[in-house]
């Protein structure tokens, strides 16, 4: 089991339990999990609908791509510990990371 900290938009905080060896990224498991996370565009790199902010484990994930920069750049709210939830492989990496979900609700 991978085990990591998911922190909705009013601050609760529930770890979620993700078995090992599914090819799925955050945004799906998150959406799985019953989480608002619109991913308009289907999990492209396109939206940015499923942005998250990394407050633990951000050193342990693979650097974001062109195109995650890209349309991270376009967003408001975007910090340095910003990512797009669909461009992030659930693995062994994400152990022990925190995420708070941080995308458009509507
Ligand atoms: S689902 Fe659209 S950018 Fe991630």
């Amino acid at each position: 089991m991978i085990q990591f900290t998911v922190e909705d938009r009013d601050g609760t905080r529930q770890m979620l339990d993700v078995p090992e060896g599914f090819s799925l990224s955050l945004m799906e498991v998150l959406k799985g999990s019953n989480y608002t996370v619109l991913a308009t565009c289907g999990g492209m790199a396109l939206c940015a609908t499923c942005h998250v902010q990394v407050l633990a484990g951000l050193d342990s994930l693979p650097p974001a791509q062109d195109a995650e920069l890209d349309m991270l750049d376009t967003l408001p709210d975007s910090d340095f510990d910003s990512r797009l939830s669909c461009q992030i492989r659930v693995d062994e990496r994400l152990e022990g990371g925190i995420f708070r979900i941080k995308g458009a609700e509507q």
